[in-house]
C-alpha cells in the first residue's frame, strides 16, 4: 500500500540534488509532484521524466524567488485549483560571506529566496479555500540553530526560517502541522566549496545515506497530527559540536 497515494505534494528547487530526491521518494510512495524549478529546466524535464518513468505523476512549473512579488502569483494559481497535502519548502541559496564582507544584495538575495518565500507560500497555502488542512515541511540547516561565522546571510535568513517553522505552528494549528528538517553533510554544496574539512566536524564521520534523508522526509509526510512545530536534525550530530 502505497501511503502518499494521489496525495498532492509542492516541492519547491525540486530539479536536482536534494530537493529531486524528496520529489522522487514522495512519487514511489504514490504523490503527485508539482515540482518547482528555477534555472535548471533540463534537470527539471529530467526528473519529471523519471517520476512518469516510476508510474507517478508531475507537474513541472518555473519561478524565481529573487522577486516574490512576480512569483507568487504562480504559486497562487496552483494553490486555488489543487488541494495540497504539503508544501515542501526547499529552494535556498547558500554563499559564503561574513558579518564583515556581507552586502545588502547578499542579504536580500538570501533573504528573499531562503524566508520571504517560504512566509509567503506558507500564507497562501493557509489561506487557500481548497487546502483547510496540510503539512508544512521546512528544510532547514544545523548552522540555523548553531548560528556561527560562516555563511552569515545564508544563516541568518535559515534562523529565520526556524522562527517561521515555530511561529507557523502555533499560528495555522491544529489544521496545519509544520515541522523542519535540520540538515548537515548530505550533498557537497552546488558552489563547489572545499569540503575537506566538514566531515572531520561530524560525530558520525561521514557524508548521509540519501536513503536516511528521504526516510525521515517520508516521515515528516505521514507523521502523527500532533507532531508539529518540530525541528528534526539530519546531520549525524554535527549540531552538538
Ligand atoms: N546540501 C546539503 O548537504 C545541505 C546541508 C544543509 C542544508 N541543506 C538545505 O537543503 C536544501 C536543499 O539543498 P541543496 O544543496 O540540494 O540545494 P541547492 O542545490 O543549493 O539549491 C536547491 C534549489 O534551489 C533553487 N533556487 C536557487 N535560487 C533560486 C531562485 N532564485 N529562485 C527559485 N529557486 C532557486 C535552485 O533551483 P534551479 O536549480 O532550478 O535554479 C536549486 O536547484 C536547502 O534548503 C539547503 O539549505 C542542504
Amino acid at each position: 500500500m502505497k501511503t502518499l497515494k494521489d496525495k498532492k505534494i509542492l516541492i519547491t528547487g525540486a530539479s536536482k540534488r536534494i530537493g529531486r530526491e524528496f520529489a522522487l521518494a514522495a512519487a514511489r510512495e504514490g504523490a503527485f509532484i508539482f515540482l518547482h524549478y528555477s534555472t535548471s529546466e533540463e534537470e527539471a524535464r529530467k526528473t519529471q521524466q523519471d517520476i512518469r518513468e516510476a508510474g507517478g505523476e508531475c507537474e513541472r512549473f518555473q519561478a524565481d524567488f529573487r522577486d516574490p512579488q512576480q512569483a507568487i502569483p504562480i504559486f497562487e494559481k496552483i494553490f486555488a485549483a489543487h488541494e495540497m497535502h504539503a508544501l515542501v519548502n526547499n529552494a535556498s541559496i547558500f554563499m559564503q560571506n561574513t558579518l564583515r564582507d556581507a552586502t545588502l544584495h547578499d542579504w536580500d538575495v538570501h533573504h528573499a529566496i531562503n524566508l520571504t518565500m517560504p512566509f509567503l507560500l506558507t500564507q497562501t497555502y493557509a489561506n487557500s479555500p481548497c487546502s483547510t488542512s496540510g503539512r508544512i515541511i521546512n528544510i532547514l540547516d544545523w548552522r540555523a540553530l548553531r548560528p556561527g561565522k560562516d555563511h552569515f546571510a545564508y544563516t541568518i535568513s535559515k534562523a529565520g526560517l526556524v522562527a517561521l517553522t515555530e511561529a507557523s505552528a502555533l499560528s495555522l494549528a491544529p489544521a496545519f502541522q509544520v515541522n523542519g528538517l535540520a540538515l548537515g553533510a548530505i550533498l557537497p554544496p552546488s558552489d563547489g566549496g572545499d569540503t575537506s574539512n566538514i566531515i572531520k566536524q561530524v560525530p558520525a564521520g561521514r557524508w548521509a545515506n540519501l536513503d536516511e534523508l528521504t526516510r525521515t522526509f517520508l516521515f515528516l509526510l505521514t507523521a502523527p497530527q500532533y507532531i508539529t512545530g518540530e525541528i528534526i536534525h539530519v546531520d549525524g550530530g554535527r549540531h552538538l559540536v
